[in-house]
């Protein structure tokens, strides 16, 4: 048999969440007179480590999948989907521009070397190009200053029919918290791509949650939102949680007590003897460690559930194992449930904050070895995926 942990991911968890996403960007709109964002659907890291499969499943009713791996944008095209994919970091080599070709990919292009290597190339049909800005995180993009004159030879490229749409976009490096220098990076864009007809792209999770953001962009130019995080049913704000967000936990992990140890007070649980009891404890062992993806760094205190009651983990985590404190937790012995993560447990961000982190590293960091289990979309059978299928 093999050990009792389970990854169980919830393709209506996704559905809701994208719809949840979709509508309030579309009641915003109503409300404004304008045309509602199109939606990209980040499914990069595997989809935040659920898997490409069921990101495929979970978001078919977005109008684009956005993600950074050749392999991924392709696996995604040979399963069936016909809609924009869109490589976040473009190209790596000249050599991807001729699969961006031939599966119909859509491109960022970042850099000087990037806009030279589709110079350089003869793609069979036009591509679909983003020119990425940097307004100001730093990390990829043309500097304001240089846009335009990228911008003027990604123009000639589309005359000679090497690329098709050109649209723009940039990223917010503070969405999250803080509103003003958010602002200000949508200002540079604004400024910079005044004269950039095109579709526009800038909005993460975050942005895309904050109400009305998106309308700070001229209406008269088509727009698409790339929200990640909250799809998954993780918050990517501190202060609001998913589920004040109206979001469900895609990813739900689980497992098993698996031994039983009564500590007398003044006894000590685990690696380093972290937790001291000051009182008799009984405490539970968990089959999850952080081979499986769980963070060593959460400590004593860290939320769990066991046999449907909250309760807390007990000093360091193990490699395939953790302890958990079940004085409370009456009756809970060998076999009982524990939820470390999502659906009926604490969610992902309050084990990622108490390992001093964010829900996005844990999604994306389950380990291979975590057999997955998928809930699927209403009418569709259930099944269990190897793990290799979920890279
Ligand atoms: C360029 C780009 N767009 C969109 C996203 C989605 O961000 P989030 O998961 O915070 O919504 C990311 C994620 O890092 C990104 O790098």
């Amino acid at each position: 048999m093999p050990r009792p942990i389970t990854a169980t991911i919830s393709i209506p968890a996704m559905q809701h969440n994208l719809r949840h996403v979709t509508e309030s960007l579309h009641r915003q709109a109503r409300e404004c007179g304008r045309e509602p964002p199109r939606v990209w659907a980040v499914i990069k890291a595997g989809a935040y480590g659920h898997g490409i499969d069921q990101g495929l499943r979970g978001f078919a009713a977005a109008d684009g999948l956005a993600m950074l791996d050749l392999s991924e944008a392709v696996a995604c095209r040979e399963a069936g989907w016909a809609g924009p994919i869109m490589l976040l970091e473009g190209c790596f080599d000249t050599s991807d521009i001729d699969i961006v070709d031939t599966y119909g990919l859509t491109v960022a292009v970042h850099c000087e070397d990037q806009l030279r290597m589709l110079e350089q190339a003869a793609p069979r049909g036009p591509v679909d190009v983003k020119l990425k800005i940097n307004t100001g995180m730093n990390r990829l993009g043309f500097a304001a200053g240089a846009a335009a004159a990228a911008w003027r030879r990604l123009a000639a490229l589309r005359r000679g029919g090497v690329v098709g749409e050109l649209g723009t976009m940039t990223h917010f490096s503070r969405a999250d918290d803080d509103a003003d220098a958010t602002r200000a990076q949508l200002s540079v864009f604004l400024d910079c791509t005044a004269d950039m007809p095109g579709p526009a792209s800038v909005c993460n999770s975050a942005a895309t949650l904050t109400s009305g953001l998106w309308l700070g962009l001229p209406s008269a130019r088509p727009q698409w939102v790339r929200p990640g995080i909250c799809l998954y049913g993780s918050s990517p704000f501190e202060e609001r949680s998913a589920g004040q967000l109206g979001l469900r936990p895609a990813m739900t992990l689980t497992s098993r007590i698996i031994a039983v140890q009564e500590c007398p007070a003044g006894g000590s649980v685990g690696y380093g003897h972290r937790f001291t009891a000051s009182v008799p404890t009984r405490v539970g062992i968990v089959a999850c460690g952080y081979a499986d993806g769980y963070p060593r760094h959460a400590g004593t205190g860290t939320p769990v559930t066991v046999a449907g009651r909250p309760t807390i983990l007990l000093g360091r985590i193990s490699m395939d194992m953790l302890a958990v404190d079940l004085t409370q937790v009456e009756g809970a012995g060998i076999g009982a449930p524990v939820v470390l993560w999502g659906e009926g447990g604490p969610s992902v961000d309050a084990v990622a904050e108490a390992a001093g982190t964010v829900g996005y590293e844990l999604l994306c960091a389950l380990a291979p070895r975590v057999p997955r289990t998928v809930v699927p979309a209403a009418g569709a059978a259930g099944r269990t995926c190897e793990p290799e299928e979920m890279q």
